[in-house]
């Protein structure tokens, strides 16, 4: 079947879609970007996302918003259309093209706004099941991380160093030796006497909303999550890891820059991490993630 997509306005089959080469977005990376997990037929903390999306445009000065109401509608038709029990939907958000290259940003900006459909597993995924190892490398980003930016060539090049040096994925590490978080997720952190460690939010990391649905989902169970940064060095000796987002939901990390983790097997306060989550968007469990144990 043919992935169906949204662009401006319109459903069309996502290999027709056309947009300029003097848009905003391609020669500036001028836009922002949502993924939104679904899961059951069912669309995991869009309004989050959508918050998100309005803080990103507002804190890039956009001064136009999309219409929220119809980028409801359309993840949902997307949803349907694409036939999707367990994906995503991705939604970018552009200034727009106009007749030249210049680096000043038009005061009513013309929109492009694409989204597109994936099915996809997230919950019976080899590194949900066995973790995933990390390298650590220097976080050469810009200064504002909670943008969820389309400027993801930072990313992009860890992911692929990751890949290079045998491992599943990368977390990024600040000048001064705290881990700010995963290449495209949260890092999270259980210590020896099982204290629950992430990031707290700033401009250095991007507010997770896999990581907010986990402070509700364990701060319903009286579960104390500290936020705080951490070393590499710290991380190295944690008894667990773990990342988080929209798509890779929970993710166990198995070992960092070589240096097994829980015997390099997914521990404890994670695998129940997971299933608290996977239960929080509506997983049945026992059948989805039979690896964790009923
Ligand atoms: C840099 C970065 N941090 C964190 C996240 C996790 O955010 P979310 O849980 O909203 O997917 C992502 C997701 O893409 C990301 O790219």
């Amino acid at each position: 079947m043919t992935r169906q997509a949204w662009l401006n306005g319109v459903f069309i089959a996502a290999d027709e879609a056309r947009i300029s080469p003097f848009d905003r977005g391609f020669l500036f990376a001028d836009g922002v970007y949502e993924v939104t997990a679904v899961y059951g037929g069912q669309l995991i903390d869009l309004e989050r996302h959508l918050d998100r999306l309005e803080r990103s445009l507002r804190e890039l000065k956009f001064g136009t918003m999309p219409d929220r109401k119809e980028l409801e509608e359309v993840h949902r038709k997307l949803v349907e259309q694409n036939g999707i029990e367990e994906g995503y939907i991705y939604l970018q958000v552009t200034r727009g093209a106009y007749a030249g290259r210049d680096f000043v940003a038009p005061d009513k900006p013309r929109l492009t706004t694409f989204l597109f459909g994936e099915k996809r597993a997230l919950i019976d995924t080899p590194a949900a099941r066995n973790g995933s190892k990390i390298v650590a490398l220097p976080d050469i980003r810009w200064a504002r991380r909670d943008i969820k930016s389309v400027g993801l060539l930072a990313q992009a090049l860890a992911k692929t160093e990751a890949k290079a040096r045998g491992a599943d994925d990368a977390w990024l590490v600040a000048p001064d030796g705290h881990v700010t978080e995963g290449a495209s997720s949260n890092a999270w952190i259980v210590t020896k006497d099982g204290q629950i460690i992430t990031r707290a939010i700033s401009n250095m990391i991007l507010a997770g909303v896999t990581r907010h649905a986990l402070f509700d989902s364990l701060g319903q169970r009286g579960v104390k999550i500290i936020e705080r940064s951490f070393t590499l060095e710290e991380a190295k000796e944690a008894a667990e890891a773990f990342t988080t987002a929209a798509t890779g939901l929970v993710t166990p990390v198995v070992s960092i820059d070589g240096v097994a983790l829980s015997d390099g097997k997914p521990g404890p306060v994670t695998r129940r991490v997971q299933k608290l989550y996977y239960t929080a968007i509506g997983a049945d469990v026992a059948k989805a993630a039979p690896w964790l144990g009923g």
